[in-house]
């Protein structure tokens, strides 16, 4: 099967510091995948790199069947290509219920004064439900996003994302500041997203990467240290001088 994302040889300086030494990674078009590794490793400008933000000196970032180079490309025509990424802080509009949240992320492409004045059609509707099902707060559509718990305004966002409908999500550090309960739900999530598209999920909680279940990536100082199971790299010599020794 051919990958969805395919990142080779890339590398990036920031005043003579190499942050991303030579980066490969690859992943499929229905693919889970978490990314550990030390502080400093790289990860967020990895994704930084995916979505355009950061600009690569070398290398090359290919995407989708036809190996379109992303480099060639802007943020916001990256993202129009299909790639979403969740920030750690939630962004969701406190003053607006649940359901106006999704029902603006599902008209993101218009202009924000249509989105918010028109009103849901009928077919946005049965969106908004089925995306509150699928992130766990069909309960709560009538409810001030403000008032949510953090993990709550956090499938808030990852469900305003799903909206977009991304073939790759991008989530960095999910499990920050939940609480366990929190944390399995986001797991489930994340598992049932990754059914249908790739989602890439950096996160240091070694718990909640094992409850994902998935093939998981090792960076350290801007380059793949290991990767395979969590069993497979826990195990890796260099993983546990590096990372998990410490
Ligand atoms: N815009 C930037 N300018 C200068 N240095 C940066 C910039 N972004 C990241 N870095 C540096 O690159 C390294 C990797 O950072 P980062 O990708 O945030 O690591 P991680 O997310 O794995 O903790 C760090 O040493 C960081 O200080
Ligand atoms: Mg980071």
């Amino acid at each position: 099967m051919s990958q969805l994302l395919e990142v080779s040889g890339v590398s990036v300086t920031f005043d003579g510091f190499r942050a991303i030494n030579n980066l490969s990674f690859s992943i499929g078009a229905a693919e889970l995948r978490a990314i550990i590794g030390p502080n400093g490793a790289g990860k967020t400008t990895f994704m930084d790199i995916v979505t355009g933000k950061t600009r690569p000196d070398e290398g090359s970032v290919r995407w989708g069947d036809m190996s379109q180079s992303l480099l060639k490309l802007n943020e916001s025509q990256i993202a129009r290509a299909g790639v979403g990424r969740k920030f750690q802080r939630p962004t969701v509009f406190e003053d607006q219920s649940v359901y106006d949240n999704l029902a603006m992320a599902l008209k993101k492409d218009r202009t924000p004064w249509g989105v918010l004045f028109s009103r849901p059609q009928p077919a946005d509707d049965t969106r908004i439900r089925e995306l509150a099902e699928e992130i766990g707060l069909a309960e709560q559509l009538d409810r001030k996003s403000g008032e949510l718990s953090h993990g709550q305004k956090q499938w808030l966002e990852i469900g305003m994302l799903l909206a977009q409908e991304p073939r790759l999500l991008l989530v960095d550090e999910p499990a920050a500041g939940m609480t366990l309960a929190e944390r399995e739900h986001t797991t489930d999530l994340l598992k049932e997203a990754a059914k249908t598209r790739a989602v890439v999920v950096v996160e240091h909680d070694m718990e909640f990467v094992r409850r994902l279940d998935c093939k998981v990536t090792v960076l350290h100082e801007g380059s793949v240290l290991a990767e395979g199971s969590l069993d497979h790299v826990t195990k890796n010599q260099d993983v546990i001088d590096v990372y998990l020794g410490r």
